[in-house]
């Protein structure tokens, strides 16, 4: 990060945060936006008016080369476990360079981050704070022979209560339960969480909604160059043996992640290049 250049009076500053790492606050018209440098991660998003949109644990740890728990991680290369490499890969433990930010002329703001070290890969990262949130994924191959990824925007979601809300868009859809370990069918229209859920739903592009009665909102995840969704909440058991997840805190969190991971792993020819693109905005209810 090149410093002070970067800030935007009114809009953008660099402040230190948790842990000593360094933050990028951003703010707008609509709303506000806290960003860290570690992992490129978006820790926080709120429109006036609102709750939190993200949901961010009160035991996340923030430290160098560790997780940071709610928010946005970014997963990539590879989702999920890899012989001997970190759970989920390295974007998210790595401190990205804070590229450019800018004031556009319709008052959003956007930040791009720059992944250093990507072995064979270019990853960069747009962050558009505006009245939704906007973050797109860039990774391109510099190497000289194709090139296969995964990758996952890790969405923790705020809610009211898990037994409050409901998550559209993914009916007709089948899904890996990692919990019990089959393949099943999503029949109803609306899931709703009572256990442990781990789903991995391949092939969709569709935009999910997480309907949320208690906080009178409604929050539309839609997306494009992204063909999976997970969805997770750890419930009891799960979340007690998480360190830096608080016993209780699976009843207000929910994650609907979008992404492209397992089957739609992404293979990019030398100097090809793929764009993943997320649009979060939330409406309120009417009552
Ligand atoms: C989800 C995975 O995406 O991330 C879960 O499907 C995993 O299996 C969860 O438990 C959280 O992972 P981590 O490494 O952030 O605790």
């Amino acid at each position: 990060m090149s410093g002070k250049n970067l800030e935007i009076p009114g809009h953008v500053s660099l402040a230190p945060g948790a842990g000593g790492l360094q933050k990028v606050l951003v703010k707008t018209a609509w709303s506000s936006a806290e960003i860290y440098l570690h992992g490129a991660h978006v820790t926080g998003f709120q429109k006036k008016g609102e709750p939190p949109l993200l949901f961010m644990s009160a035991a996340s740890e923030f430290t160098a080369g560790k997780p940071v728990r709610g928010g946005v991680p970014v997963i990539f290369p590879w989702f999920g476990a890899r012989e001997g490499l970190p759970f989920h890969a390295f974007a998210r433990i790595t401190t990205w360079e804070l590229k450019e930010t800018s004031l556009l002329p319709n008052g959003a703001v956007t930040l791009r981050f720059i992944l250093p070290d990507a072995e064979n890969f270019h990853a960069e990262y747009l962050v558009t704070v505006a009245e939704s949130l906007t973050l797109e994924l860039d990774v391109g191959n510099t190497g000289d022979m194709d090139a296969t990824f995964e990758a996952c925007l890790h969405t923790y979601f705020q809610i009211s209560g898990i037994d409050a809300i409901s998550i559209t868009g993914l009916a007709g859809t089948s899904y890996q339960d990692k919990v019990a370990g089959t393949t099943e069918t999503q029949t109803a229209d609306a899931i709703r969480i009572s256990s442990e859920v781990d789903r991995v739903y391949p092939d969709t592009a569709a935009t999910t909604e997480i309907e949320d009665p208690g906080f009178g909102r409604k929050i539309r995840i839609a997306k494009s160059g992204s063909n999976s969704t997970v969805v997770w909440n750890p419930w009891i058991d799960k979340s007690k043996r998480m360190p830096d997840f608080g016993d209780e805190e699976y009843l207000h969190m929910v994650c609907v992640e979008s992404g492209n991971v397992a089957q739609n792993n992404v293979t990019l020819p030398p100097g090809g290049h793929a764009v993943m693109k997320v649009e979060i905005s939330s409406e309120r209810l009417l009552s």
